[in-house]
């Protein structure tokens, strides 16, 4: 089973980035595949042409987005909360497909420095989601993410150990129900 990990923003010094890591991690420590979608080291421009169903062709790195969602049996988006939604990079990336998206089962982790864990970024996720007629999956939401990595991106809070593993089987078992 192969799965797509997505970070869901650009910003410098972000600390989502060791989620998506961790996550890849995990997966792939049980034996899953697991590749990091990072836009930041792509050029993933503000939509101007669908990949499929408008004319024209997509960017290159949109292109190859697109492939590997449909490649994936499983997308684990892991985004920040900001302003109470996902970041607009995530937004902008997710537009550019749709078609791809059927029936794909998503999991999500969501990440922020308060005490709340991107649960309102994870209201927006599951609408959206739905939106694209995928399947809403399993939740980690990360609070206190200072508290939980540290800048290199070490995992320093080892409850987290359990609660990626946890996820994570739960991420595959949603993939499995969806195949
Ligand atoms: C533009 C912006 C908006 C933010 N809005 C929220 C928010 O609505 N809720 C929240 O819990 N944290 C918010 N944060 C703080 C993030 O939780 C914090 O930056 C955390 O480290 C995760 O984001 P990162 O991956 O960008 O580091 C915001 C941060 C930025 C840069």
């Amino acid at each position: 089973m192969n799965f797509l990990v997505v970070v869901g923003t650009v910003r410098e010094q972000r600390r989502s980035i060791h989620a998506a890591r961790k996550a890849v991690e995990v997966l792939s420590e049980k034996g899953y595949g697991a590749e990091l979608f990072d836009p930041a080291e792509k050029e993933i421009p503000f939509l101007g042409t669908r990949r499929y169903t408008d004319s024209g062709d997509p960017p290159e790195d949109v292109e190859e987005f697109g492939q590997k969602v449909e490649e994936s049996d499983g997308v684990v988006l892991v985004t920040p909360e900001y302003n109470h939604s996902i970041p607009g990079a995530l937004k902008n990336l997710l537009d550019y497909l749709y078609p791809e998206y059927e029936d794909k089962p998503f999991s999500y982790v969501t990440v922020s420095a308060g005490g709340f864990g991107g649960v309102r970024a994870l209201d927006h996720l599951q609408d959206i989601t739905l939106a694209l007629n995928a399947e809403p999956g399993p939740h980690l939401p990360i609070s206190n993410v200072r508290d939980v990595f540290d800048e290199e991106g070490e995992l320093i809070d080892e409850s987290y150990e359990e609660r990626f593993e946890d996820f994570v089987e739960e991420a595959v078992e949603h993939a499995g129900k969806s195949q």
